[in-house]
């Protein structure tokens, strides 16, 4: 059985490889190379898998699950700026993919200590783009 917690932030970044000059970053990356910075309503998608508890009938209890994605995923990036404030992403490029990858990490200890197994860490940058990280 998997279950799923939807929850949103909003976050600023910029996508850019230092080694590069503003003109390459622009080619490569279009407007979110935008050296003044821009920002994305994300949609975050996490996904746990297990069986069900006999005694709750639950897979995880989702208020846990909540609690869990807001202390160490939202409180750090929403209104925030990936690339400059957000602990778990220094030294990446504030991709989606990478975005995606670093929430998994913050994620992945506490789901299994709360007793679940993450499957699934859903990413959604723009009404057309998304990415689904599965742990690899
Ligand atoms: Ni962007």
């Amino acid at each position: 059985m998997r279950i799923t917690r939807r929850e949103t932030f909003n976050a600023a970044h910029r996508l850019y490889r230092p080694d590069w000059d503003d003109m390459k970053n622009m080619e490569v990356f279009g407007k979110c190379s935008n050296p003044r910075w821009h920002g994305h309503n994300y949609v975050l998608f996490v996904t746990v898998e297990g069986s069900v508890d006999l005694q709750t009938g639950f897979v995880i209890n989702l208020k846990e699950l909540s609690r869990i994605i807001e202390e160490h995923v939202i409180q750090k990036l929403d209104h925030k700026n990936i690339n400059l404030e957000v602990d778990f992403m220094q030294g990446k490029l504030a991709s989606t993919e990478n975005l995606a990858i670093g929430i998994w990490q913050q994620l992945e200890q506490p789901v299994t200590d709360a007793g679940g197994s993450l499957f699934c860490v859903k990413l959604i940058e723009t009404e057309n783009n998304f990415v689904e990280y599965f742990g690899s």
